[in-house]
């Protein structure tokens, strides 16, 4: 194997674009050998077709993953450990998954969303009290799917600027050792398991509580599977919700043309969001997988033991399977894209996270009128160090009554001066979440206005 050329990986990275090799690797060579920073070369599959049939083989393992030095991008490995739902591999993790899987449904998302209507509303509020220019990176994107899985897991929203640390530090590439790692895992496990103390003496409607019942009065997860289905919930429920905001906003602030669609046809909303799902590179290829057995993957034979990664970006513009995949269309139909996976790990969150992403939108475009990027294209900080792609922070800015009036094609009020509205004003932007206003009506998807609850654990 080490007479053979291993490309390195990732590629490179610029904005949101695909990088050109995936185009020619998915054209002339679709299973590939990569070296990544750490651990050994891995084979990366990079057309459609294989992805999905590699992310919905059982022969190829995640659990198998746990105890070996895996490819990655960062020094250390984080959360491979065996009680963690990414790195199980049926039976284990179907009973998993059918336990979290009862509080994602399509119906009870659903149930959430005048909720999530309203606290989209009242940071916009905040916003525009504070009036343009603003930082959506902090002023909206990280603060609206962080304050909705606080609600669900019933965490103090005060707690949520502490647990960001933690998460970030999880989805960075640039942690450098194993005592730092260590340490961010017993701060957040340490965390939950306060709260699981709380729970159990007082249960509250929350799907915490709901999950330890789920331990404690029916003996359908470990004190450990707990830990971890808490943690990825926690990391998972909004890291890349919230950057995928920001990303979503960004592309359309650079299509004008979808842009000027969107806001003529509200209706074209949620297929907006698959599109853009299938359409932005939003991470590298991550989670190997490991082959049990020997399998041929196209013209390749992948021995047992081998390490296999997805390059779901790739896949998702692969022309075989979406017509035109360069182009950002919103009428796509269908589109079967790969942006929360395949396979038994396809993505837990994902009614949840389209639900905050149509509602996100809604309310940007529809509160913030003349929406524009504060600053040049070219003085946007892009993430360099996590596995995510994205913008650092995204100064926007927006029409007002008063600067309508004076500039009819304007251009917003103030200039951008590279700072953000601050800790003091993006605390004062949340709190005022609670009394708050409905959106518009101009843009809205559809209504439901039931009460959310969690399932009552079965007896
Ligand atoms: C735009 C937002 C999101 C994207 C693009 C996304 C993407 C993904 C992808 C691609 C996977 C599969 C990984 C693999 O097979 O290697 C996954 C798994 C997962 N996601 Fe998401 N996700 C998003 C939001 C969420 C949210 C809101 C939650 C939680 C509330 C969540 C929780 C999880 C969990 C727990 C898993 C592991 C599932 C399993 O192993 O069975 N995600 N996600």
């Amino acid at each position: 194997m080490a007479d053979e050329a291993c490309r390195s990986y990732p590629f490179s990275r610029s904005r949101l674009d695909p990088d050109p090799q995936y185009a020619e690797l998915r054209r002339t060579e679709p299973v590939c050998r990569v070296q990544l920073p750490y651990g050994p070369w891995a084979w990366l599959v990079t057309s459609y077709e294989l992805t999905r049939s590699v992310l919905g083989d059982a022969r190829f393992s995640r659990a198998a993953t746990v105890g070996r030095d895996n490819p990655r991008e960062c020094p250390v490995q984080f959360g491979q450990v065996a009680e963690s739902v990414l790195c199980m591999d049926p039976p284990t993790h179907t009973r998993i998954r059918q336990l979290a899987g009862r509080a994602f449904t399509a119906r009870r998302v659903e149930q959430l969303r005048p909720r999530a209507r309203q606290i989209a509303s009242g940071l916009i509020d905040g916003m525009a009290a504070a009036g343009p220019p603003a930082d959506l990176v902090e002023s909206f994107s990280f603060a609206f799917p962080a304050i909705i899985i606080c609600e669900l897991l019933g965490i103090p929203e005060a707690d949520r600027h502490v647990f960001r640390r933690w998460t970030d530090a999880i989805v960075s590439t640039t942690t450098s050792s194993s005592s730092q790692e260590q340490e961010i895992y017993l701060h957040l496990a340490g965390y939950l398991a306060s709260l699981f103390a709380q729970r159990r003496a007082r249960p509250g409607d929350d799907l915490l509580t709901w999950l330890v019942q789920a331990r404690d009065n029916q003996d359908r997860l470990t004190e450990a599977e707990l830990l971890f289905l808490g943690m990825a919930l926690l990391v998972g429920g909004y890291e890349t919700t919230a950057q995928q905001i920001t990303n979503m906003v960004y592309t359309l602030l650079t299509h004008g043309l979808q842009l000027r669609q969107l806001k003529a046809r509200p209706e074209l909303l949620p297929g907006a969001v698959e599109e853009m799902l299938r359409f932005i590179v939003f991470g590298n290829a991550v989670n190997p997988r490991i082959a049990m057995a020997d399998v041929r993957l196209g013209r390749v034979a992948v021995r047992a033991g081998q390490p296999v990664l997805c390059a779901r970006t790739s896949a998702n513009l692969d022309e075989q399977v979406f017509a035109r995949a360069a182009e950002l269309d919103f009428a796509r139909d269908p589109n079967p894209h790969l942006a929360f996976g395949y396979g038994p790990h396809y993505c837990l969150g994902a009614q949840l996270a389209r639900m905050e992403l149509q509602v996100a939108l809604d309310a940007i475009l529809a509160r913030l009128p003349g929406l524009q990027i504060a600053v040049p294209e070219d003085q946007l900080t892009w993430h360099t160090g996590t596995m995510m792609r994205g913008l650092a922070a995204f100064p926007i800015t927006w029409l007002t009554p008063a600067t309508a009036a004076l500039h009819p094609v304007g251009t917003g009020t103030r200039k951008w001066s590279g700072r953000i509205h601050g800790e003091g004003a993006r605390r004062r932007h949340d709190s005022r979440r609670a009394g708050i206003q409905e959106p518009t009506p101009a843009m809205r998807l559809d209504h439901d206005d039931q009460d959310a609850g969690w399932p009552a654990p079965r007896r």
